[in-house]
């Protein structure tokens, strides 16, 4: 790997291998050093909680130094281009994660900047979310290529990462949401062609009916904060609430993204209830990240 930008530009066996390496950096949290000496630049163009402390706190585990830089001062596109900010990031730092709105900003810098960037949230994808989520199934004892997964909400850049996930491994994905939001067609083409087994729907009942994992996205993302009373008209039948977790397996887990709109996606009784994984779900993204992070800069 020389970035990670997308799921789908890695393999199966590569994102097992980083699975297992995740899951021995959460055994033994600051047992390795692979980052000593080396500093990652962190750019966010978009507000963070999950992303930007996970990979602040992954970097100083590793043995790093992790560099937050704003928008508000590179104007990214303004101030300088894209090209130019890779050009100069690689003579300074060792890697670059990059949260922002076009897909094609990542893609961009990680073409001109010769050090690795991952993304840490587009427009597009959140690619390094669902590496956290899929390592969050196989604690809970989910097989990845058995799993029913049961996404339910806006087919945006978390579902659209899902679906480039069913590309490498056999777990059968359905997405259900209203008309008009449904997961990229592209990504979903390129996925089938891979032999991914992905079901869209607008049904949520039918989606969720004896899934393994229940999954739930904000119905509106963000920037596009202007239609969420548009949104939120499409999106009400599709809430995760008790009523349609009862249709799932009695084993299911729910997960979520976080940020949550309580009682708007997912009601309090099932984020709080005992099938809810998102907590240990946000945590992994630390480790998901550090393994990343290892096998991209480390060494
Ligand atoms: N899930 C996630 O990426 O959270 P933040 O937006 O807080 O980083
Ligand atoms: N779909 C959400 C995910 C947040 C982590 C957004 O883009 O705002």
């Amino acid at each position: 790997m020389t970035d990670f930008i997308s799921i789908a530009d890695i393999d199966r066996t590569k994102m097992l291998e980083l699975f297992d390496l995740a899951a021995s950096l959460k055994a033994d949290r600051t047992g390795t050093d692979a980052l000593a000496g080396k500093t990652v630049a962190l750019i966010f163009h978009k507000p963070s909680l999950r992303t930007r402390v996970s990979f602040e706190v992954g970097v100083a585990e590793l043995g790093g130094h992790p560099m937050y830089v704003t928008d508000a001062e590179i104007k990214m596109g303004q101030r300088e281009s894209t090209y130019d900010i890779g050009k100069v990031l690689e003579r300074y730092v060792h890697g670059i994660m990059i949260r922002t709105f076009a897909h094609s900003n990542a893609t961009e810098l990680a073409d001109a900047a010769g050090i690795p960037v991952i993304n840490g949230l587009t427009d597009l994808l959140h690619p390094c979310q669902v590496m956290g989520d899929i390592l969050t199934c196989v604690e809970r004892g989910k097989n990845v290529d058995e799993m029913v997964v049961s996404f339910v909400g806006d087919g945006n850049n978390v579902a659209n990462s899902w679906v480039n996930a069913a590309g490498n491994l056999s777990f059968e994905l359905r997405i259900a949401g209203p008309s008009g939001y449904q997961p990229d067609p592209e990504l979903l083409s390129a996925a089938r062609a891979k032999g991914a087994n992905i079901n869209v729907m607008h049904d949520a009942i039918e989606a969720v009916a004896g899934a393994d994992v229940v999954y739930t996205d904000v119905w509106t993302s963000m920037g596009q904060e202007e239609e969420a009373k548009e949104r939120e008209a499409q999106f009400r039948s599709f809430q995760v609430n008790d009523e349609l977790l009862s249709r799932a397996k009695a084993d299911a887990i729910v997960l979520h993204c976080l940020p949550a709109h309580r009682n708007d996606e997912i009601t309090d009784s099932v984020m709080d209830g005992p099938q809810s994984a998102v907590f240990d779900q946000a945590e992994n993204r630390l480790h998901a990240q550090k393994a990343i992070m290892v096998d991209l800069i480390g060494g």
